[in-house]
């Protein structure tokens, strides 16, 4: 079974998955990664933050980034733009205290139009030639605002300011906020449902909302498919982004029967909204999953471990889909 071909079949816009630069010359890896059936997108997890990108002020490299950016057009798959503003893998001139109001936005303005202005129309074998995270977690889980650099010296402005800049970079991508814990209903996606709402009544342009749905084994939130389409009844799009449910090792026989169980609901849910447009794995092996090294004992989170063999998630996948 090959999970693009099967998510297209569905109406869906394309299955895909992260991926690193790093990981580019494992040739078993990439084999798999550069099968346009299997995924049909690809993100960069790392190479288009700003760390990456806008190292020092005004300098822009984008050598990482455009491996990534050609390794989609050559292998005939979308590419999704991870992100423009985050409070992570910021450079180090990126910093509180630093810069007035003015500065600031002027600095996110110059950052997010030359980054998107940079990628515009890099991939554009479909209607959505490229979407962008334009706002990575901006809110904490009470759905207040994260009191990050941004928040602090500009209030709620640099939002606006990320994504006119973007819309003005590129008119064709599709401009997104994405969020952790916003899969199912309660206080932060009621915030985010009240912050599309403003921008919507401010003019300011918002195609969607990105789930990344980061899970832990046998703890879904429940009513998913209830929270995706509280969002789509806004006139956003969904799109389930870094999807990965992890587990405390080792592994075991019944764990990963409770994470194909976990993957089948996911896929279930946007399967079951027109408006959920595709979903994105945080890679799709245990190999390179980011998980072991930001969770001590935590691991095993893809549907293909770590010698590049199928898990019984992946056949979550495929039932989540109805195929
Ligand atoms: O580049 C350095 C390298 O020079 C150094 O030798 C090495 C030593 O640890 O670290 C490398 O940086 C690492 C970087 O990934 C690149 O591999 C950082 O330590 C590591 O923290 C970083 O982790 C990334 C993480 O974001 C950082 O927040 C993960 O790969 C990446 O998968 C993860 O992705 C995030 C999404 O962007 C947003 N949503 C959550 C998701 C998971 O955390």
């Amino acid at each position: 079974a090959q999970l693009h071909t099967i998510a297209k079949q569905k109406g869906k816009l394309y299955f895909g998955t992260a991926t690193d630069n790093p990981e580019l010359t494992d040739t078993p890896y990439t084999a798999i990664l550069d099968d346009n059936q299997m995924f049909g997108q690809i993100t960069a997890a790392n190479s288009m933050k700003w760390d990456a990108t806008e190292p020092s002020r005004g300098t822009f490299t984008f050598q990482a980034g455009d491996v990534i950016a050609n390794l989609a057009k050559a292998n005939g798959q979308l590419l999704r733009g991870h992100n423009c503003v985050w409070h992570n893998q910021l450079p180090s001139w990126v910093t509180a205290g630093q810069f007035s109001k003015t500065d600031l936005l002027s600095i996110v303005q110059t950052h997010c139009s030359t980054l998107v202005g940079h990628y515009k129309g890099q991939v554009s074998y479909c209607r959505s030639q490229v979407s962008w995270d334009v706002l990575n977690e901006i809110m904490n889980d009470d759905g207040t605002f994260a009191q990050d650099v941004f928040f602090d010296t500009t209030g709620t402005d640099y939002i606006a300011t990320a994504l006119r800049a973007a819309r003005a970079a590129d008119p064709n991508a599709r401009l997104y906020m994405n969020d952790f814990n916003i899969e199912g209903p309660g206080a932060k996606s009621t915030a985010y449902q009240n912050l599309i709402r403003t921008l919507q009544s401010e003019g300011v342009p918002i195609d969607g909302i990105g789930m990344q749905s980061h899970f832990i084994v046998g703890e879904l939130p429940p009513n998913i498919q209830q929270n995706i389409e509280a969002f789509t009844a806004l006139g956003v799009e969904v799109a389930i982004t870094e999807l990965d449910v992890r587990m405390t090792l080792p592994s075991t026989p019944a764990l990963l029967a409770q994470q194909q169980k976990d993957y089948q609901t996911v896929i279930e849910a946007c399967n079951a909204v027109p408006k959920c447009i595709g979903v994105t794995l945080w890679d799709f092996t245990d190999k390179f999953s980011w998980v072991p090294g930001a969770f001590a004992g935590q691991g095993a989170a893809c549907p293909w471990d770590e010698n590049l063999q199928q898990k019984p998630a992946f056949s979550g996948i495929v039932s989540g889909f109805g195929a």
